[in-house]
């Protein structure tokens, strides 16, 4: 139920826009997945006929099964690893492409690195070349860690700020994955006058993210530890900060910037600005789900950024977008759709 609420929600928020979904065909990669699948769902819902490419390698067939049972002709699911040139054999013309494909959660990076940066690589290049067969539109989903470990005095970040990232490090397959991602956009634009967008997405929150252990980011862990009464295990002594973005508020971004006309070639941060330290998210999600869980305190990550926050000016006023989703209504909304599901 909170899913459909959420769509609607989005659906609505698109609907002033002058675009016309009964005549778009867009293609998808990754829309198996967390953010993915809501976009399929949201394409859907406006009309437009989607093709969603996927291995489900992160992303689970149960997000999609739906929109496959009952839209025959208007969503088409294509199992298929966007590494393996065969892609290359669809043959479909597009308007738009959202090229999503990538494993994202931060303990993923140490057990398929190379999975994660040929993705972001040779996967973005074969996609480009899908966008430059069909002169669709192409959008990234690029990520903050593109900036690393940001300078605090670049903390809420621009776009402009170039980063700080080692290219060696533990997070580097994503961090230099989604970097060189970037780079083949802008590659591709000059080279061939692709019409490229780039969002760099800040940590979104939602129904449908994984909590399922190892692979858990940090809100739906923290929810499930608090859920159960289990001890909430917070990296380093919880001084970090982060910004938490709810997820219509991210899908909304995403979707204007891969649609608007006149921001061919641009690269915009989306996610929530309000920064906040780590451990007060554990105790704000602790008090929201009644739980005595215990905090536990452990090595932080190798890599760990100290402080998070993005700078969406740019997005405000060329997209006119803003996050309107506080964390307290975001929560509530994510808790119920995890207490749906008990
Ligand atoms: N959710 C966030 O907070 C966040 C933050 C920053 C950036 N992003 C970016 O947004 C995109 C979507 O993230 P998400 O949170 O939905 O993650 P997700 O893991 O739920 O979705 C990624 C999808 O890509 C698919 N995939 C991975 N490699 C593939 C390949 N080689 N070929 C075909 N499909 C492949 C997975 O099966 C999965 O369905 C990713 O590119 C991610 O880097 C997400």
């Amino acid at each position: 139920m909170q899913i459909e609420k959420d769509v609607r929600a989005i659906a609505d928020a698109l609907k002033n826009s002058s675009i016309d979904y009964a005549d778009l065909r867009v293609l998808i990669t990754g829309g198996a997945g967390f953010l993915g699948s809501y976009i399929c769902d949201v394409l859907i819902e406006m009309g437009a006929t989607v093709v969603c490419v996927d291995n489900l390698s992160s992303g689970r067939l149960e997000n999609i099964q739906e929109l496959i049972d009952q839209n025959e002709g208007q969503f088409t699911f294509i199992r298929q690893d966007i590494v393996d040139a065969s892609i290359l054999e669809i043959e479909d013309q597009f308007d738009v492409i959202l090229h999503l494909a990538s494993r994202a959660a931060p303990m993923e990076f140490e057990k398929y690195p190379i999975a994660i940066l040929s993705t972001n690589t040779i996967g973005t290049m074969n996609t480009l070349e899908l966008a430059k067969r069909s002169n669709a539109k192409i959008l990234f989903t690029s990520t903050s860690e593109t900036y690393g470990d940001p300078d605090p005095q670049f903390v809420p970040t621009p776009e402009t700020y170039a980063g700080s990232v080692i290219s060696t490090g533990i997070r580097s397959c994503y961090e230099e994955g989604k970097r060189s991602g970037e780079a083949f956009m802008a590659a591709y634009r000059r080279q061939y006058g692709i019409d490229t967008r780039i969002v760099r997405i800040f940590n979104t929150y939602g129904p449908k993210i994984r909590a399922d252990g190892v692979y858990g980011r940090v809100v739906p862990r923290f929810v499930d530890q608090s859920l159960r009464g289990d001890p909430i295990t917070i990296f380093g002594d919880g001084s970090q900060t982060r910004s938490f973005s709810y997820i219509t508020d991210t899908v909304e971004g995403i979707l204007r910037a891969a649609l608007l006309d006149g921001v061919s070639g641009e690269v915009f941060n989306i996610g929530n600005d309000k920064e906040m330290t780590v451990l007060q998210l554990a105790k704000i999600i602790r008090e929201q789900t009644n739980s005595e869980s215990e905090f536990v305190f452990s090595k932080l990550p190798e890599g760990d950024p100290k402080r998070r926050c993005p700078d969406v000016t740019k997005a405000a006023t060329m997209l006119n977008w803003t996050p309107k989703v506080d964390l307290n209504a975001g929560l509530k909304n994510f808790i119920s759709w995890v207490s749906e599901l008990k």
